[in-house]
């Protein structure tokens, strides 16, 4: 039983496997890299996915989605494609390392990091981060849901302190990209990046990052786009400037699969699905002693994920004792997000997380808390 879809969603629809093995087999070429008609139709496929991208998230010009292997892709080029010395960023202390990573780089070239800490429920304060804006403030970076507790920040009024301080809003939508709905035009978003192999049911090695018209990007990659070839300088012409080398066409065939059959079931399906099976779990794990929740109470404030602890019992070995004991896979320690267990107060041992995804079944959450309790009784009678 796969419960890690904050990790990877697992099994993907039937249609994503299908235009996986249609782009490789029957298709075969690279877009933009010859005239032929195998070409041509790899180059359709990746239009055809770009403009589905942009359909999900309200973009009025598909040409500003960019294609990336991944979220932490997405970032780094966020990142790095626009801060330089002397720029201030923003942060928070909910942040996956696929942010906080590429902003301890940026700040050994001079850029001036604020990391602004989250309630311990998680939630981030905007008066905080008002209260943290400088005038060489140039961005202020999120992440709209956190892949350890779930907590979902105000990205609306974090979208409104940027507009009114003249500021770049730059959303890691890693664990609410296909849960939640985000119009990046409406809110007013200027870089979105997003994985495509999570909520939107693509294969892995697949990722984007939107682009805001507003927003001046260089790329972090040189070489080949199939375009303005005699140029020496990378051309800065959206999309194809930033997506240097071949594409991952089996992956995005994939990817556009996964969000056409999202777009068919409508967001609020899997947000309600997802939400249902997490309030299960949370009744159960709840029941048994010494476990402890993380996040906001109300389960209405986080989604995606749920992650606990048992009193006297090491994360990781109730994952290891659920994995070999009853075959289910889910995600302990720290999950890449170091600050966000301190916040949280779970360093160093981090927590046990569930992520449930379109597939999974109420069954599912039965079998596994009852497993969890099993585990939980034989752990504590070995120590
Ligand atoms: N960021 C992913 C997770 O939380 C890999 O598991």
């Amino acid at each position: 039983m796969y419960l890690d879809n904050a990790a990877t969603s697992f099994p993907k629809p039937d249609s994503v496997y299908e235009a996986v093995m249609n782009a490789m087999r029957d298709v075969g070429a690279s877009p933009g890299r010859g005239g032929y008609r195998r070409s041509l139709e790899a180059a359709r496929i990746m239009f055809q996915a770009r403009e589905a991208v942009a359909r999900f998230f309200s973009v009025s010009d598909s040409s500003r989605v960019i294609f990336a292997h991944n979220a932490t892709g997405a970032l780094n080029l966020a990142l790095h494609g626009t801060l330089v010395a002397g720029d201030h960023v923003i942060t928070t202390s909910m942040e996956h390392n696929s942010m906080l990573r590429p902003l301890y780089a940026l700040q050994k070239k001079g850029v001036e990091l604020s990391i602004i800490d989250a309630a311990s429920d998680g939630v981030v304060s905007v008066e905080d981060i008002r209260r943290a804006l400088k005038v060489n403030t140039r961005m202020i970076a999120v992440s709209h849901v956190s892949n350890v507790c779930g907590v979902i920040q105000p990205i609306k009024k974090m979208a409104e302190l940027c507009r009114e301080a003249g500021v770049l809003f730059l959303v890691d939508a890693a664990q609410s990209a296909g849960v939640l709905p985000i119009n990046v035009e409406n809110l007013g978003i200027d870089l979105l990046a997003a994985p495509g192999h999570k909520g939107l049911l693509g294969p892995s090695g697949t990722g984007l990052l939107y682009v805001a018209p507003q927003v001046s990007l260089k790329p972090i990659i040189q070489g080949g786009t199939g375009t303005h070839s005699s140029s020496v300088e990378q051309p800065l012409i959206m999309p194809d400037g930033f997506e240097a080398g071949t594409h991952n066409i089996p992956g995005i065939a994939g990817l556009k699969a996964g969000i056409e059959f999202i777009l068919e079931l409508g967001h609020l399906a899997v947000y309600q699905h997802e939400q249902t099976l997490l309030n299960l779990a949370e009744e159960a794990l709840k029941k048994i002693p010494g476990v402890t929740i993380y996040g906001p109470e109300d389960p209405a404030a986080r989604c995606s994920v749920l992650s606990f602890t048992a009193s006297d019992v090491d994360s990781a070995l109730l994952a290891a004792e659920l994995d070999q004991g009853f075959d289910i896979s889910v995600r302990a320690g720290l999950h890449c997000a170091p600050l966000a267990h301190r916040t949280l107060g779970t360093l160093p041992g981090g927590t046990t997380r569930l992520s449930p995804g379109w597939f999974s079944t109420s069954e599912d959450i039965a079998l596994f808390s009852d497993a969890v309790v099993q585990c939980i009784s034989k752990i504590r009678k070995r120590f």
